[in-house]
């Protein structure tokens, strides 16, 4: 496992993004995991930049995100701030600025009629990809990679996964609030990607900032592998793995 620990978030944003920039100029078709949350916004608007300035190529990347709401999907009638899908956040945050092609882009889909049926296809999918390459994951506050939830499985694939309490209350005041929709009815499941999914991942990029992940982040790398730590599975990933973190994200780091 890699550790990269940068001044701040800025510097942390540049690094993540100049590995999955280095991996696009030597595989122009290769397969990214992307994660939503605040944590990789400035990667996202560094590789908008690499694209707009430096010519990055994405016409021949393929994305897989890991999450959604269940329910919710990309509404266009709605405003960004009104709009609170993963779908949304994507398109506004990423795709909508870069060249990907819109059939190489992957989303679950928090509306699928057959959700359990739309869960296995998305697998199938990502095999039929050749697996990510590399998967970029955030950590929740309470260890959560994805919506793999404390107690999922380390072995769990895509699947609908109901939110832990302090996870809705975290997206009530980051996302739902905002929205003006109420903590009882916002989304309380998700589809998400497994864990034994996201450990297939032949490159694991983790990134963290800020106070708030500092313990997490400790327990995550150095504490014991536990379910109710689910990016503790980190430590048994096969592949490359790299944690990029700001300092105060790794202050708690032996
Ligand atoms: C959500 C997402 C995770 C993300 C986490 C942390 O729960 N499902 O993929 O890592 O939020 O979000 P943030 O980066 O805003 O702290």
């Amino acid at each position: 496992m890699d550790i990269i620990i940068k001044t701040n978030y800025q510097e942390m944003s540049l690094a993540a993004a100049s590995i999955i920039a280095d991996l696009i100029r030597s595989k122009p078709d290769c397969v990214l995991g992307l994660a939503t949350g605040s944590t990789p916004l400035g990667m996202y608007r560094e590789l908008i930049r690499m694209h707009k300035e430096e010519g990055l190529d994405f016409s021949q990347v393929k994305t897989f995100n890991l999450d959604e709401y269940l329910g919710i999907g990309m509404d266009l009638a709605k405003s960004y701030d009104q709009d609170r899908s993963s779908a949304r956040f994507m398109q506004e945050e990423f795709f909508k600025h870069i060249n990907l092609q819109k059939v190489n882009i992957h989303l679950p889909d928090g509306l699928a009629k057959d959700i359990n049926k739309f869960c296995a296809w998305y697998e199938e999918e990502i095999v039929r990809a050749g697996g990510i390459d590399l998967q970029v994951l955030g950590i929740g506050a309470n260890g959560h990679w994805a919506f793999n939830e404390p107690g999922s499985s380390l072995s769990s694939r895509t699947r609908v996964q109901q939110l832990a309490q302090q996870t809705i209350d975290d997206n009530y005041e980051s996302f739902y609030k905002k929205a003006g929709v109420s903590k009882e009815t916002m989304p309380h499941f998700a589809v998400t990607l497994g864990i034994g999914t996201i450990l297939e991942s032949k490159h694991a990029l983790m990134l963290a900032n800020g106070e708030k992940k500092t313990t997490i982040v400790a327990k995550a790398l150095q504490g014991p592998v536990t379910s109710e730590i689910t990016a503790s599975a980190i430590q048994m990933h096969k592949g490359k793995v790299t944690v990029v973190l700001d300092l105060a994200a790794a202050a708690q780091l032996k």
